[in-house]
């Protein structure tokens, strides 16, 4: 296997080609991909060509792959889900729906969290529709002494419906609902990889600090994420179709953007790991 590496961001994001994901893959290549994504944090892996089983396939050499009933999965495979610029919030008031579109870091509102997402370009616009990142290690680490002081040791719940919303989110069946109640995770968490400290926000999902007066949380919550998505801390994805882009979701935070041109459709499909 002959990979090339190109470094896609200042300080986090490699792109990866030479290597066709839905053949086999030897124990040494797929050991340099994971060495890869844990020191970048977010992998490319250019020009592929997966139907749904190869992809998810592909995608389980990183862990198990999991079904998210909050998003349309493909007819083919339970565990690769559609993220499109036609999503609607079809049991809620049908309007478009762009999935992703404030910072957040995936499934925060679930107890166990998926480590890796995966997207696959299946079809890119001409123009915009990128996925910004944020590294949230480099985000902790530019905290002061003090900052990192005060929040050592805090918990926050997060919830699929949180009150400090910034991105509408599709509507759930009441049993589904029930079935995720509210998490509550560390504010600043330990890589069990890479055994570093980085933020672990997310702007859509979080609700409060445990045991903080709601006043006062907000306005730590609000602070920490406007410091975390600082342009410093960021990295833009361009999107190329066949690109599969793979992202530690313990360490980051991403955005999506749906402002490409009307009319144009982007097609990603999407696999989690536990
Ligand atoms: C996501 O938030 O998982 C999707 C990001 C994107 O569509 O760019």
């Amino acid at each position: 296997m002959n990979l090339q590496t190109e470094k896609l961001g200042g300080h986090m994001a490699m792109a990866v080609s030479g290597i066709d994901l839905a053949g086999p893959l030897d124990d040494a290549a797929q050991g340099d991909l994971r060495r890869l994504l844990n020191e970048n944090l977010v992998l490319c892996i250019r020009g592929q060509q997966l139907a749904p089983p190869a992809f998810r396939d592909a995608m389980a050499r990183f862990g198990t792959p999991l079904r998210r009933l909050q998003l349309a999965a493909t007819p083919e495979c339970a565990e690769v889900s559609i993220i499109s610029s036609e999503d609607r919030d079809v049991l809620g008031d049908g309007r478009k729906l762009v999935n992703g579109a404030s910072w957040h870091t995936d499934d925060s509102f679930m107890r166990e969290p998926c480590s890796l997402t995966m997207l696959y370009g299946v079809l890119v616009p001409s123009r915009g529709g990128d996925t910004q990142f944020v590294n949230m290690y480099a985000a902790y680490e530019a905290l002061s002494p003090e900052m990192k002081a005060r929040i050592d040791g805090l918990q926050v719940v997060h919830k699929y419906q949180s009150s400090r919303q910034t991105n509408r989110v599709s509507r759930r069946p009441d049993a589904e609902m029930k079935a995720m109640p509210e998490a509550t995770h560390p504010l600043v968490r330990i890589h069990p990889a890479t055994a570093r400290k980085g933020l672990y926000l997310n702007a859509n999902r979080m609700e409060q600090v445990v045991g903080m007066a709601r006043a006062e949380s907000d306005a730590l919550l609000d602070q920490l994420v406007a410091h975390a998505i600082a342009p410093r801390f960021q990295y833009r994805h361009v999107w190329r179709q066949g690109d599969v882009v793979i992202w530690d979701n313990r360490c980051t935070m991403h955005k999506a953007n749906a402002d490409y041109p009307d009319g144009e459709r982007r097609l990603m499909h999407r696999v989690v790991v536990a």
